[in-house]
């Protein structure tokens, strides 16, 4: 399959550009490059063998998109691109709801002009909110709690509706948990823009020195050491969830929606540990107050992916922490 992968250069987009490649799809990446770099092209060439075509466009500009889909034959589109940071949402609903919201519905647009009816799109656990239990269903009710997080949910119902009012489409909505680590090449990976709000980006930076400490979230929460429990899954098991269902998407229509995840959870000082034992490395943490909004434990029941889409997340918790580690080294090093 022709595949255009939006926000195909981000931290999600290029490892699930590299398992398509993999599994002999052909990708078109379109990226406004806002929160990756343009050199991702020259690694992504150097794991794949393959050149890769690329536009640089803002999707919230249709004419430009427009051509996109007038130059290439699209089969499916995956739609990564969107803004992702949950505290930067709260200070900034408008671009938040403009941008990952506008966005959709220009492609969608787009999509229906040219006649191509397959899409994946990317959601989050965030939609989920605080659960009331874990693991946590497709099933369960959706309150997310931040802008963020209602942003997804709005394109979820975006998605639902046209799937409902025009029979000829089929979408795939992946949930996914807390994707971490990076590819093995430690070629690409997750590269946060200043300060991170992520707790792996953190970790491998306080290892570099580039921070000085890492503050722990509370250890005051229910769980076995106090720190909050989340449901980590290497960014490759992710990537390849997106190519299992495509396969769902050329047998079916109307939409599905799948959590993505390990299916258990590991606290805060768990991956801390892990991280310091499987690279042999100390982390220099301190016990903070919570942060606000924060859930307890957040994991996954992925049983419905593991049995419709023959897909599982494979790779364990010590590959994530080396092959962060590894991407974090290789990105300091090369200047990135
Ligand atoms: N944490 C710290 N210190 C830090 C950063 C995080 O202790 O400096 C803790 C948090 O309190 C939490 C855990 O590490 O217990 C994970 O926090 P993250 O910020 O890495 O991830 P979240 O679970 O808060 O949220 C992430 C994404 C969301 C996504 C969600 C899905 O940021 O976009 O996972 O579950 F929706």
């Amino acid at each position: 399959m022709r595949v255009l992968v939006t926000g195909g250069t981000g931290y999600i987009g290029s490892h699930t550009v590299v398992s398509l490649i993999e599994n002999g799809h052909d990708v078109v990446i379109v990226d406004n490059l806002s929160n990756s770099k343009i050199s991702v092209l020259d690694r992504l060439y150097q794991i794949t063998n393959h050149n890769i075509d690329f536009e640089k466009i803002d999707l919230l500009d249709i004419d430009l998109l427009d051509e996109v889909f007038v130059k290439y034959s699209i089969d499916c589109v995956i739609h990564f691109a969107a803004f992702k940071a949950v505290g930067e949402s709260q200070e900034k609903p408008i671009e938040y709801y403009k941008n990952n919201i506008g966005g959709l519905l220009n492609v969608l647009q787009c999509m229906r002009k040219h006649n191509v009816f397959k899409l994946v799109f990317s959601s989050s656990a965030c939609v989920y909110g605080t659960p009331d239990c874990c693991p946590i269903p497709e099933t369960a009710p959706i309150r997310p709690q931040n802008v963020y997080g209602r942003t997804k949910a709005i394109c979820e119902d975006i998605l639902k509706d046209t799937s409902n009012a025009d029979n000829r489409f089929s979408f795939a909505i992946l949930r996914y948990f807390n994707p971490i680590g990076a590819h093995e090449s430690g070629l690409i990976g997750e590269a946060p823009n200043g300060i991170p709000n992520n707790l792996m980006p953190y970790i491998t930076q306080v290892a570099a020195g580039i921070r000085e400490k890492l503050t722990v979230f509370g250890n005051d929460y229910p769980t076995e050491d106090g720190t909050g429990v989340r449901d980590y899954i290497h960014v490759c098991d992710l990537a390849d969830g997106h190519v299992a269902v495509l396969n769902w998407l050329d047998n079916n229509k109307g939409y599905c929606i799948y959590n993505l995840g390990c299916g258990r959870g590991y606290s805060v000082l768990e991956l801390i540990n892990t991280f310091e034992k499987v690279n042999d490395i100390k982390v220099n943490y301190v016990i903070g107050p919570r942060r606000s909004g924060d859930a307890a434990t957040c994991f996954s029941d992925p049983s419905k992916a593991n049995n419709e889409l023959n897909w599982k997340a494979v790779k364990t918790v010590e590959d994530m922490c080396r092959d962060s580690w590894k991407w974090e080294c290789y990105a300091r090093s090369s200047n990135l």
